[in-house]
């Protein structure tokens, strides 16, 4: 019987923005992240006497329309590893809407190694990590736990990704501020389509994440925190000037997230460590340390209405039961 595989959702501090493949969903950049611990995906995979993919998410049959993406990626699937046989897919998220992460990355990287279980394709995690990038860029990263890197490459087989630190001894912990959790208004597919395209910063951004991923490794080699934290949200506010750039110009941002952003300075300020960065939404996520974090809640708490955080830590990579 095949094992379920779980995989944890990770949050970029150097940012994925823009495909130079959009079918194979290369990257023009590498990028670099943290796996997360509490949100995470179950997914096992069931090999079915029957001519097409059955998915069920959260034990809900899928219909046609809301399973055309795991099914057009269990096309791929077979395309790559040349079988026929058509599965059902059994996928519990534990990412609540409510937490404010994208579903996505933990989602397609529980399917990849599920389906390797399953159809008994014997991958390493490299190719469970390529596997993965076909189905969304951030699930490439979602392989391993602690730090990792996406290293960007120019075919299939060279675009996957590499741990970087699985279990650092570093004091950081992820507080996401939810602020909405409505659909993004524009996905972050078109979004870096768009900003690729007309932005006329898109060309240094390959230079600075180049130059980014370099001093953060340092500093995560360095356990400096301080030292990620200003990298990381130097990186999150260039990857959203590339949309505000774009033209027509558009943001992920919600008048709230320029608040929190603002509020963050004036913690830190006061001495606290607090550094943000922010995916394709409007909610932030704040980098904190074990002392900072309860500072930083209470804080915001007190001072804004409407909205919620979870904390979250450093998570591990692929596991299986
Ligand atoms: O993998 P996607 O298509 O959901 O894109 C992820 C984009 C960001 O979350 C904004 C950045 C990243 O590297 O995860």
């Amino acid at each position: 019987m095949a094992r379920t595989a779980r995989a944890y959702t990770n949050i970029a501090l150097i940012k994925y923005w823009g495909k130079k493949d959009k079918a194979l969903k290369l990257p023009w950049t590498s990028s670099l992240s943290l796996t997360l611990d509490k949100f995470y995906t179950d997914t096992k995979s069931t090999i079915i006497d029957n001519d097409h993919d059955v998915v069920y998410l959260n034990d809900e049959l899928l219909d046609d329309s809301s399973s055309l993406r795991i099914r057009n990626y269990l096309d791929v699937v077979r395309k790559m590893y040349g079988f026929n046989d058509h599965l059902q897919i059994n996928s519990t998220n534990h990412v609540p809407l409510s937490a404010g992460f994208a579903s996505s990355a933990s989602g397609f990287a529980a399917l990849a190694a599920s389906v390797n279980e399953t159809m008994n394709l014997n991958l390493s995690n490299k190719e469970i990590s390529i596997l993965a990038r076909n189905g969304s860029g951030s699930a490439t990263r979602s392989i391993y736990g602690g730090f990792v890197e996406w290293i960007a490459g120019n075919s299939n087989e060279t675009s996957f990704a590499e741990p970087i630190d699985e279990n650092p001894d570093i004091d950081i912990v992820l507080l996401s501020v939810v602020i909405s959790e409505a659909e993004k208004s524009i996905s972050s597919t078109k979004g870096m389509e768009l900003s690729v395209k007309t932005s006329p910063f898109y060309s240094n951004w390959s230079t600075l994440v180049a130059s980014e991923i370099i001093k953060i490794k340092q500093a995560i080699a360095n356990k400096d925190l301080q030292q990620i934290g200003e990298i990381a949200e130097h990186n999150a506010l260039s990857m959203h000037a590339l949309t505000l750039s774009a033209q027509p110009p558009y943001t992920y941002f919600a008048p709230e997230t320029i608040r929190i952003i603002q509020i963050v300075k004036t913690l830190r300020q006061q001495g606290f460590l607090a550094y943000v960065t922010i995916d394709a939404g409007p909610n932030v996520k704040i980098i904190c340390s074990k002392q900072s974090v309860k500072a930083v809640k209470d804080y915001l708490d007190k001072n804004v209405q409407n909205v919620s955080t979870f904390e979250a830590h450093i998570g591990k990579g692929i596991q299986y039961f």
